[in-house]
């Protein structure tokens, strides 16, 4: 059966970097059905409000999530760090217990960012968070794309570098086997 892989951009702007990454992953490997999980709709994480599904879009969230058989995180960093939108979505899929939509989930990162230091520092800190809610985080193998705006075309819609195709074509295919190996782990 074909393998499905979400993808979850950390930025919500219209024309992110970050989005623009996560709309070439599908085509670098086309054994895997992606889609892609927006965090749009969700609202701030409040505890009051996470009883039985929650609000809709957190239930439509978290309920997308499940169907698939992993997650890719593509992200900025925002203050040295993981951007708010993204945590927040993350908290709503560390509950409840042990149902938790992100629990046992195979999962990978990668971050774009105009900077030169390619989002270590937000990357470290949303891989604490998904281990925390013991979501299994592709070990040793990293993605950073740096100053990115030199890696895509004039329109800022496709990314361009032959490297960074070939790294990220070979990290999602590492996250392929990541995948296969988490099942045999359950
Ligand atoms: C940034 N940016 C940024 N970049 C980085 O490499 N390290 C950082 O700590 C920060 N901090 C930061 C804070 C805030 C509030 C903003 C708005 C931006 C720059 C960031 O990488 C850049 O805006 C990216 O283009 C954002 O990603 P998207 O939206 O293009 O995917």
């Amino acid at each position: 059966r074909t393998k499905k892989v979400g993808l979850i951009v950390g930025s919500l702007r219209e024309h992110s970097f970050n989005r623009m990454i996560a709309a070439a992953i599908p085509e670098l490997e086309e054994s895997i059905a992606f889609e892609s999980i927006s965090l749009a709709e969700l609202p701030l994480y409040n505890e009051d409000l996470d009883h039985g599904d929650g609000p809709e879009p957190v239930r439509r969230f978290r309920e997308a999530i499940a169907r698939v058989d992993g997650i890719m995180i593509v992200s900025p960093e925002y203050n040295s760090g993981i951007p708010g939108v993204l945590k927040n979505a993350l908290d709503w899929a560390s509950t409840p217990g042990k149902t938790a939509a992100l629990r046992g989930k195979p999962t990978g990162l990668v971050g774009a960012t105009p900077g030169v230091k390619g989002t270590i520092l937000s990357q470290q800190q949303i891989r604490q968070t998904l281990e925390a809610i013991r979501a299994h985080v592709l070990p040793f193998e990293k993605m950073y794309i740096s100053q990115v705006m030199d890696k895509v075309d004039a329109e800022r819609r496709l990314l361009t570098d032959e490297t960074t195709r070939k790294y990220l074509k070979r990290y999602v295919q590492r996250f392929s086997l990541w995948i296969d190996q988490v099942q045999t782990l359950d």
